[in-house]
């Protein structure tokens, strides 16, 4: 049966682990792998902006052999006149993989649900998984392993990234702490998933509204915007509920002494996190952000080889 990444948890902990070996392996050997040749196409499609998404997935298909055709939904049929299970139908006669980035999950399970080819969520308003495996391959990178390590996302608690922080890391047997405002808490169906895989892997799950609590100890310090993608309009009200959660540098100094600090960006310096911190000495971003292109490699060929 064909495979997907639509959420974080549809890989298993054995398969994210092997996602991540071979993200190693393709960061070592960057144009060793090929399994796109032919140049088989890969659609890369945008309902909302990216830079890091779109490059990183028109590098990396490009890299395996393959030919990216990125399209932008306003220009094409898709979201207006065709469904998604109609739109998918159409790109697997031609296309070897289908990576979506829009805005409900529903229509990402319609097209998967819809289609012989795999489909890759490439961010949505609920998960962005293809992040979270960049993150989890940086978190290895600077501390060597994963299981047992402490996350503490601090910010939009009912934010993608802070549900696939919750899903993913759970997965990866780390502690994940989300500290966030009362009117921004995760989805309570996202967090009982996220305990049930913490209860199979020895990670756990702290959520609470006091930041320190969040980041006491911990080792690797996360956060990101507080106003996604088609949230604008909340911006005014949002800036006010979340401004007791900046990662300032009082907040990082409350994590271990090593600890990191990533953000998938793009960052509004000065309101989730100062300046000092996202450009200091703590901060991996910028390895954060080339891994997106070694870890989504990975994923491809990991997916490739089983559709
Ligand atoms: N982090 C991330 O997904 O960035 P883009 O919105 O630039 O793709
Ligand atoms: N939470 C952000 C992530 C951007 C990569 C958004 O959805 O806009």
């Amino acid at each position: 049966m064909t495979r997907h990444l639509l959420k974080d948890d549809d890989l298993s902990p054995a398969e994210q682990a092997e996602v991540l070996d071979l993200a190693v392996r393709m960061k070592q050997d960057r144009w060793g792998a090929k399994p796109l040749a032919g140049p088989q196409t890969v659609a890369v499609i945008f309902d909302k902006s990216s830079t890091r998404t779109r490059v990183s997935f028109a590098v990396g298909i490009a890299d395996l052999g393959g030919s990216p055709l990125i399209i932008s939904t306003a220009n094409s049929q898709l979201g207006g006149k065709e469904t998604p299970s109609d739109t998918a139908r159409v790109l697997e006669r031609m296309v070897s993989a289908i990576v979506w980035r829009t805005y409900a999950q529903a229509g990402l399970d319609e097209m998967a649900a819809g289609t012989t080819v795999p489909v890759i969520n490439a961010l949505s308003d609920d998960f962005h998984p293809c992040q979270l495996l960049a993150d989890l391959l940086t978190i290895r990178e600077h501390k060597g392993r994963l299981p047992g390590l402490t996350v503490a996302f601090v910010g939009d608690g009912a934010d993608n990234m802070a549900h696939s922080y919750l899903l993913a890391c759970t997965t990866a047997g780390m502690h994940v702490r989300i500290g966030f405002p009362e009117q921004y808490p995760p989805h309570a169906d996202v967090v009982a998933d996220a305990e049930r895989i913490a209860a199979g892997t020895g990670g756990s799950v702290t959520l609470t509204h006091d930041p320190t609590e969040a980041v006491r100890g911990a080792d690797v310090v996360v956060t990101d915007t507080w106003v996604s993608m088609g949230r604008e309009d909340e911006k005014e009200a949002r800036v006010a509920a979340l401004a007791t959660y900046k990662v300032s540098e009082a907040l990082m100094a409350e994590a271990a002494p090593d600890a990191v600090f990533l953000h998938c960006l793009p960052a509004d310096r000065g309101y989730e996190v100062a300046p000092e911190v996202i450009d200091g000495p703590q901060s991996v971003i910028w390895d954060e952000a080339e891994n997106r292109l070694h870890a989504q490699k990975a994923l491809l060929a990991w997916l490739l080889e089983r559709a």
